[in-house]
């Protein structure tokens, strides 16, 4: 059972955009089931590998549309992405390190995580690349 739904709610009305969260919404489910499965530290620390690595090439991605289209917020896009890939990084090196493992109280953190970006962060730019023409 997934732990974050996808819905409109979550739509940022760019679908290139909505394409890549739909992933990092994918890749949460896929640890939750990981975990609720009870599968093993190697293929939990894979999902998570391929979660920050994702992380950063979204982020990357919706910097390059932002720059692309003189987004005037990105200043502050490109400093909640430095925080919020520093935090998914800080997760798999404590996971990989030992000193943590995966539980609901984390799976909740990257539910939050996610949908807090979306909804603070992405949504701002929704009606400005709009305007723009890219949809
Ligand atoms: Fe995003």
């Amino acid at each position: 059972m997934p732990i974050i739904f996808w819905s409109d709610n979550l739509s940022v009305n760019v679908a290139e955009m909505d394409r890549q969260h739909k992933k990092l919404v994918d890749l949460i489910n896929e640890l939750f089931d990981a975990m609720s499965a009870g599968r093993g530290k190697e293929v939990m620390g894979k999902i998570l590998e391929d979660l920050t690595e994702y992380t950063k090439t979204h982020f990357a991605s919706e910097e390059r549309l932002m720059q692309t289209h003189e987004y005037p917020e990105l200043p502050t896009q490109k400093s909640e992405h430095t925080a919020l890939t520093r935090q998914v990084m800080e997760l798999q090196e404590k996971f990989e390190g030992g000193s943590i493992s995966i539980t609901l109280e984390t799976m909740k953190f990257l539910k939050d995580w996610l949908q807090n970006h979306i909804m603070q962060n992405d949504k701002k730019y929704g009606p400005y690349l709009n305007s723009k023409g890219i949809k």
